[in-house]
C-alpha cells in the first residue's frame, strides 16, 4: 500500500540529501573517497573522553544523566562565555542555547522565522545541510554572489536594498563546500551593512578553530553583535557524534528557538553537554586541538601539492588556510558530474559542485574536494586519477 498521500506539503518540499547518497556509492570496498566531508576517526580523543567519563560521572553523578533544561547544561553554558571570548565573542550565559549539533540550530532558526515563501539570502555556494533545514519551511532563496574572498558586500547590499530579506545565512570562515575565508575588512563591510539595514545574520561557523596556517580572524558577530546569530559546533574539534553544538543569539530569537527546541527534543544529550564541559574547562580541548591541526594540516598540504603538479592549467582552485575543503573551478562548460562518474570507475569519488547552490544549472563546472579522511599517499594519488580523468575528457 502506498503511504504518498498521506505526506505533508512540507515534506514533499524535502529532497533527499543528494551528498548522502552520493556517500552510499563511494562507500565501497576500494574506493578513495574526496567526497566525504567528516573529521578523521583518529582525531577523536579516545583517551581524553575514557578520562572525561570518569570526570563527568564522579563531579555530576546522576544529573549527568537526568531531564535538564532546553536552554543547555549549566556548567558548560557557563564555560561557553569564557570559549566564546577567546574568539571575540561577547556573551553571557543567558545568551547562549546549546542544541543537537549546529544542525539542530539550524533546523530551529527555519521553523522560527520562516514562512511560506520568505526571502533568505544564501551564498553561491551554500553549505547543503542549511538549505536542507530551511527548504521545508518554503522560503524563497536569493543568491548572493561571491568571489575567491567569500561574500561580495556589494552584492550583499544590492540584495538587502531590494528588501523583504528574512535573514542572511554565510558560513564567514573556511566555507563548507569552498574553503573560503571573509577577510576582515570586509567583514568589516558586512558589518555596517547589516547594521545599516537592520538585518539579521545567521554566521555558521562549525570550522573556525581548524586554522593551519595565517591569523585569526574575528568571527562577523563581534562586530555587529545585535544583528548576528552566531552559531558553533564540538563536532570538528572533539567528535561528531556527541552531537553539541550551540549558539548565541539576540535576546528575542533566542526565546524563540528554546520554545521550539522544547518541542522538538526538550533538550540535548546532558551528559555528552557534560563531557563537552569538562573537555573545555579541564583544558583537553586546548590540548587536543594542536594534535587535530597536526593531523589535517599534510593532508591539506598534500592535496595542494597534488593539485598544483596534476590539475590542468585551465582549472583554478581555492587555497583555504585551514577548515576541511578544496574547491575547484574547472572551464565553463565542462560537466563535472559525468566526470564524476568517470572518477568513481576509477575508484575516486568527489562531489561536483552544483549540488551546493540553492539554483539549478550554476556550478556545473566545478567540485569539492576532502581531504580529512584519506592519507597524504593516497591523496596524492587519487588526485592524479582525477586530473587524467579530466584531461581525458578535455
Ligand atoms: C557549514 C556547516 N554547518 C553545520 C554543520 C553541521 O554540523 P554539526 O551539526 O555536526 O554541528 C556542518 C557539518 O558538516 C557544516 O559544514
Amino acid at each position: 500500500m502506498g503511504f504518498d498521500h498521506l505526506l505533508a506539503d512540507r515534506t514533499r518540499a524535502m529532497d533527499v540529501n543528494v551528498i548522502r547518497e552520493i556517500l552510499k556509492v563511494v562507500s565501497q570496498p576500494g574506493m578513495v573517497s574526496l567526497a566525504g566531508g567528516i573529521p578523521a576517526p583518529e582525531s577523536f580523543p579516545l583517551e581524553i573522553l575514557r578520562e572525561l567519563t570518569s570526570i563527568v560521572i564522579d563531579k555530576y553523578a546522576s544529573k549527568a544523566f537526568q531531564y535538564d533544561s532546553t536552554e543547555g547544561f549549566g556548567p558548560l553554558r557557563e564555560i561557553l562565555v569564557d570559549y566564546l571570548q577567546s574568539k571575540g565573542i561577547k556573551s553571557n550565559k543567558e545568551e547562549i542555547l546549546v542544541a543537537s549539533g549546529s544542525q539542530g540550530v539550524l533546523d530551529a532558526i527555519g521553523k522560527v522565522l520562516i514562512s511560506k515563501g520568505d526571502k533568505v539570502a544564501v551564498e553561491a555556494p551554500t553549505y547543503l545541510g542549511a538549505l536542507q533545514a530551511f527548504t521545508p519551511y518554503e522560503p524563497e532563496y536569493i543568491r548572493l554572489d561571491t568571489d575567491d574572498d567569500g561574500l561580495v558586500p556589494r552584492s550583499l547590499e544590492k540584495v538587502l536594498d531590494g528588501g523583504g530579506i528574512k535573514f542572511i545565512y554565510l558560513v564567514p570562515t573556511f566555507q563548507n563546500p569552498t574553503g573560503r575565508t571573509i577577510p576582515l575588512e570586509r567583514r568589516r563591510k558586512i558589518a555596517a551593512i547589516i547594521k545599516k539595514y537592520g538585518s539579521l545574520l545567521i554566521e555558521d561557523d562549525p570550522y573556525g578553530s581548524l586554522r593551519y596556517r595565517g591569523t585569526e580572524i574575528p568571527p562577523i558577530r563581534s562586530l555587529a553583535p545585535d544583528n548576528v546569530v552566531y552559531i558553533s559546533t564540538f563536532s570538528k574539534v572533539f567528535a561528531p557524534g556527541l552531537r553539541i553544538g550551540f549558539c548565541v543569539a539576540p535576546e528575542l530569537i533566542r526565546k524563540w528557538l528554546v520554545i521550539v527546541k522544547q518541542g522538538t527534543d526538550l533538550h540535548s544529550s546532558t551528559f555528552n553537554q557534560a563531557l563537552a564541559a569538562e573537555y573545555i574547562s579541564g583544558g583537553f580541548l586546548a590540548r587536543h586541538l594542536p594534535n587535530i591541526i597536526n593531523l589535517y594540516r599534510p593532508k591539506q598540504e598534500a592535496m595542494l601539492f597534488a593539485l598544483d603538479k596534476y590539475f590542468p592549467d585551465n582549472f583554478k582552485w581555492s587555497r583555504p588556510e585551514g577548515g576541511m575543503f578544496i574547491w575547484a573551478e574547472g572551464p565553463a562548460g565542462l560537466d563535472m558530474e559525468k566526470l564524476y562518474h568517470k572518477s568513481v570507475q576509477k575508484n575516486v569519488a568527489f562531489v561536483p559542485g552544483k549540488y551546493f547552490y540553492s539554483s539549478r544549472g550554476e556550478g556545473i563546472e566545478t567540485m569539492r574536494l576532502n581531504f580529512t579522511m584519506t592519507d597524504e599517499e593516497t591523496i596524492a594519488r587519487a588526485v592524479k586519477i582525477i586530473s587524467e580523468v579530466i584531461k581525458r575528457e578535455m
